[in-house]
């Protein structure tokens, strides 16, 4: 528990909000975490949680004395000494971050008496955080503190990734704003570095863009290798073990989606233009991403010869695993490329919200992987989801009409595949086949 306990209003009750919100109560401190949307709020002062994210129930359970829900700003600006802005940035037509959310935050900041300082959380351009600071002067809120301080919380460990961070990045200008983000931590197991508020905004953004550049090169070396001979696994294990560059986000697949890669990545870029400077190496990043899921079905289609009237089976929805988010996922560019190939859609996906728009909406959704697999001609893994490894491949097979399968993921263990008599492909590997008979 902290020593000194802070009442805090939390702006925002989506992924990152609800995430903040829960782990600075469970720190011991007051938090009123306020959304516009009244059926979010109703859902979670009824005891329930409207995304899925593992450990944040029990969370919002365990400290509901001091974790409160409401619609109003005032409500939660009553006492707040601390406002965190925890709201999405969207793109905009241009592929700036829509700031307007932010900036509704910020106008109903004047009503509250006892507010000491303004946190964003939220990714921003880099010169918000002095647009912001500008805007507080102007209204009268010279006394009250600014910082920025970014996350880097991933769906699915989130609530681990806020108490054990690599590190907390705290962007201001001010010690006393500095002290005051610093003591509202006290509890959590990780490094703090305070730079200026510039700096921790490029942090958010640079730290995700070369992440998502990790994965790019991985899936570049994997079509290399798909050329060569050579095997990615192989290849990325190896690279891994050089502590230089660490085995993380090596991994080849049809590429990164989600909430924040996508978004950051065009986000920085179109900052980067904006001052006139070109950003080739984040251009070719976001440009082989598009292309990754498509270079996928093309492979489908010279396999098979032509995709028209062939049912796939799309295993696995969501952006990842252990996610219900399909923001962005590759899946839906899958989806959409085998529509437009005149090809029919059976998707699994264990966790996927219901999602009645396009493309899903013109594919049929199954319980089971078995019962997507049925009647296929081709199964397509685009989530690596741990089911997938328990599915018993001969049986599901004998039921297929082709028993072809593409691990979008590199999930599977191919020789198990081979045995259960299927040509297996895969990301910058070659494909193997059964043995004639
Ligand atoms: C990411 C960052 O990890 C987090 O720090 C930031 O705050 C938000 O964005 P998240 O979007 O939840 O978190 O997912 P993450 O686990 O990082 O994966 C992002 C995407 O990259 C997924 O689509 C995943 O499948 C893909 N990925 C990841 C790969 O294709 N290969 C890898 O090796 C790693």
């Amino acid at each position: 528990m902290v020593t000194t306990p802070r009442t805090v209003a939390v702006f925002g009750a989506g992924y990152i909000g609800l995430v903040t919100g829960a782990c600075l109560a469970e720190l011991g401190h007051r938090v009123t975490v306020r959304d516009v949307q009244p059926e979010r709020i109703r859902l979670l002062n009824g005891g329930e949680v409207p995304i899925h994210e593992p450990g944040l129930g029990d969370l919002i359970a365990a400290n509901k004395e001091r974790l409160t829900f409401t619609l109003e700003a005032h409500t939660a600006l009553k006492d707040a000494e601390i406002a965190y802005v925890c709201v999405d940035t969207p793109p905009t037509a241009s592929g700036d971050a829509d700031l307007s959310r932010v900036w509704s935050v910020i106008d109903t900041l004047k009503g509250a008496p006892h507010l000491a300082a303004v946190v964003v959380k939220s990714t921003v351009p880099v010169g918000t955080g002095e647009r912001v600071r500008a805007a507080l002067d102007e209204a009268g809120l010279a006394h009250v503190g600014y910082a920025a301080n970014p996350e880097f919380t991933a769906e699915g460990k989130a609530v681990d990734d806020f108490l054990h961070p690599d590190r907390i990045v705290i962007g201001t200008s001010d010690a006393r704003t500095d002290r005051l983000i610093r003591e509202l931590h006290d509890g959590v197991d990780g490094p703090v570095q305070t730079l200026s508020v510039a700096s921790a905004e490029m942090v958010k953004l640079a730290a995700n863009a070369l992440l998502a550049t990790k994965i790019t090169f991985i899936n570049e070396i994997a079509t290399v290798c798909e050329a060569t001979g050579a095997d990615v696994e192989q290849v990325a294990t190896a690279i891994g073990m050089d502590h230089r560059l660490g085995p993380h986000f090596l991994q080849a697949g049809l590429g990164y989606g989600g909430s924040c890669f996508p978004k950051d990545s065009r986000a920085l870029r179109a900052m980067a233009s904006n001052s006139g400077y070109p950003f080739q190496l984040l251009n070719s990043v976001i440009e082989v991403n598009d292309l990754q899921p498509r270079r996928a079905i093309q492979r489908l289609k010279t396999e098979l010869g032509g995709l028209k009237g062939r049912r796939v089976a799309l295993l696995g929805m969501t952006f990842k695993a252990g996610t219900d988010d399909l923001r962005e996922a590759p899946s839906a560019v899958v989806a959409a490329r085998l529509l437009a190939e005149n090809a029919t859609v059976h998707c699994w996906d264990p966790m996927a919200r219901p999602a009645d728009v396009t493309p899903w909406n013109a594919t049929t959704r199954h319980p089971s992987p078995a019962d997507a697999l049925c009647d296929a001609d081709a199964a397509l893994v685009v989530t690596e989801w741990p089911e997938l490894r328990e599915v018993d491949w001969a049986s599901a097979g004998r039921t297929m009409r082709r028993r072809l399968l593409f691990d979008g993921r590199n999930t599977l263990d191919p020789d198990a595949l081979v045995s259960a008599g299927f040509t297996y492909m895969s990301v910058g590997r070659a494909t193997v086949r059964p043995a004639a008979p």
